[in-house]
């Protein structure tokens, strides 16, 4: 592949992102690089209220929630546990569309007296009655979604007229700095000038998100998240980019991979070596909405 082709596809937005057969057998084709990630956030964040920052906005108690794309129950584990120990009705449901994440997630379930179910949906085409949900949380998918206008009508038709959808997502200046160390290694692995990824950019993100919703939703509000992830280990920060860029790999050959690793280490204990820590920033909003 020409050079300039290379450094296109590792700085753009790739189609297998919005690629369902991808999603489902590769990137969330096994819980692994899902888990790491969340286990990253949940380890190196400043903050450890996530969770029940969320659950404090969506109120799920005495109510019928829906988490669309619920991936390994990082968030509707904790929405249930809640409704749990405030022993008030109400119930969750987690869709995914990727089968090996609801399998995993059923298989810890059954353990769980938690008032759950997850089965296998695409949530651009779901198969639940109309205005059935009082909440529907959608966190960090629609920018996964190849028709994001179909995923927000589905989401609008399943929530109760006087309900409230909540979708998460990431602000365009979250993780600057990881962009940054990102076109470092990736320029000293090609020996060329390699920009800021467009990773967020192009994709539905905080900043483009009312462009989508105001055909369907009235926000009725929009929460910010702020944290700081803080890693003081060269393998850590190494752990976590790898879980991030895997994808890379299926654009090098074997030999700038193995390169990659080396260069990413260099730069990694470089960045250590000064201030003895790798710094990233954060920013996430939590839309609420209801129907028009
Ligand atoms: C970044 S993960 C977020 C998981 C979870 N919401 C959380 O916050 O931990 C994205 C999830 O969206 C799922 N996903 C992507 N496209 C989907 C679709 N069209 N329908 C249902 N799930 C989808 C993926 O399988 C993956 O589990």
């Amino acid at each position: 592949m020409l050079k300039s082709n290379l450094i296109k596809k590792l700085t753009t937005v790739p189609s297998q992102t919005y690629d369902k057969t991808f999603l489902k057998d590769f990137l969330y084709g096994s819980t692994f690089e899902l888990d790491q990630r969340i286990r990253t956030h949940t380890r190196m964040g400043s903050r450890s209220d996530f969770h029940q920052w969320i659950v404090s906005k969506i109120k799920p108690e005495g109510m019928l929630t829906l988490d669309a794309g619920c991936g390994t129950g990082n968030l509707l584990i904790p929405i249930a546990n809640h409704i749990k120990k405030h022993q008030k009705q109400g119930y969750v449901v987690g869709v995914d569309i990727s089968q090996s994440l609801i399998n995993h997630l059923n298989k810890y379930l059954i353990q769980t007296k938690l008032p759950v179910t997850c089965a296998t949906a695409d949530i651009e085409k779901l198969n639940f009655p109309d205005k059935m949900f009082d909440r529907v949380l959608c966190a960090y998918v629609l920018y996964h979604c190849p028709k994001i206008h179909k995923a927000l009508s589905e989401l609008h038709r399943v929530v109760k007229e006087n309900g409230r959808v909540f979708v998460m997502t990431n602000s365009r200046e979250t993780m600057r700095e990881f962009e940054r160390i990102n076109s470092e290694v990736l320029s000293l692995t090609l020996s060329a000038k390699v920009p800021l990824a467009a990773r967020i950019e192009s994709r539905f993100c905080s900043e483009n998100a009312n462009d989508y919703f105001s055909k369907y939703f009235r926000i009725i509000n929009r929460f910010t998240y702020r944290d700081v992830l803080e890693f003081s280990t060269a393998k850590d920060f190494i752990n976590f980019y790898n879980s991030s860029r895997g994808r890379n790999r299926f654009y090098l050959t074997r030999h700038q991979c193995e390169l990659l690793q080396k260069k990413l280490r260099y730069v990694t204990e470089n960045l250590m070596s000064g201030s003895g820590v790798i710094q990233i920033k954060k920013c996430s909003h939590l839309f609420c909405l209801t129907s028009l």
